[in-house]
């Protein structure tokens, strides 16, 4: 199913995403923010907005809800966990839901605790780049070259599992499509502490002011919180254990 990113390149640097099923031209907007660039990004396709998909409860991702369906008349769904949270929601999101939208376009669900207990996680196939190629609308657990903070409602040790359980689940391929494009400022954090990582460096050296959506596969390559077993990650933050080590790396870019 094809996919649209709305990027603001604000101060926030938020993304909102738009997909959609080609046979009917009805699409889901994910995390709205910026409304009325989703809403021109929509208009420019022949999209008209049907569902309105909140990954998590913060502010700049479900915030706008009541706002979008006024003026769409989109339902809105939301995580389960954060039901008397989020206002006006429609349908509730548990984990293995499916969320159709129109007749081709489907979004299976996946709950990914830790940088709130309620997030949730949208796995669909195609986007761009070719038809069976897995994405996920990650929300604030992933990031380009990073893990959301936990500091808002989170919990680390829940973020640690979580993390550990999408790298042994998901596919490689699997494109990340999240709620922020920090992939320039975390790779400047991968170099910090691993300065000899010529794929982090390689990729900061090719990004433009559009974002560049990552892998997991590279991920494995640029992400401190990926590469735990790391010689220099293990040199740099010194832990015993593996969620200690994650632990520390989360302490160390909340104030980097
Ligand atoms: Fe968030």
């Amino acid at each position: 199913m094809p996919l649209l990113a709305t990027a603001t390149g604000n101060a926030f640097a938020h993304v909102a995403y738009l997909v959609w099923c080609p046979d009917s031209g009805e699409a889901a907007a994910i995390d709205p923010y910026q409304l009325d660039l989703v809403l021109e990004t929509a208009r420019a396709n022949g999209l008209t907005i049907t569902r309105i998909v909140n990954t998590h409860e913060h502010w700049d991702h479900a915030g706008r809800n009541a706002q979008l369906r006024e003026a769409t008349g989109a339902e809105v769904l939301a995580p389960r966990a954060a039901a008397g949270v989020i206002e006006t929601v429609d349908h509730m999101l548990a984990e293995g839901d499916e969320i159709v939208v129109g007749t081709s376009c489907r979004l299976r669900v996946i709950e990914m605790p830790g940088h709130t207990m309620t997030h949730v996680g949208l796995l669909g196939e195609g986007a761009d780049r070719g038809e069976d190629e897995p994405f996920l609308l990650c929300g604030d657990t992933l990031f380009g070259a990073g893990v959301g903070n936990v500091g808002h409602g989170g919990h680390g040790p829940t973020l640690f599992a979580t993390v550990d359980r999408l790298r042994r689940t998901l596919d490689p391929r699997t494109r990340l499509y999240p709620g922020h494009d920090y992939l320039a400022r975390n790779l400047g954090f991968t170099l910090r502490h691993e300065p000899d990582n010529r794929a982090a460096r390689a990729l900061l050296e090719t990004i433009g002011p559009a974002p560049r959506f990552t892998t997991m596969a590279e991920e494995e390559e640029i992400n401190l919180f990926f590469r735990l077993d790391q010689p220099a990650v293990r040199a740099a933050f010194g832990e015993a254990d593996r969620e200690a080590r994650f632990l520390a790396i989360r302490r160390a870019r909340d104030l980097w």
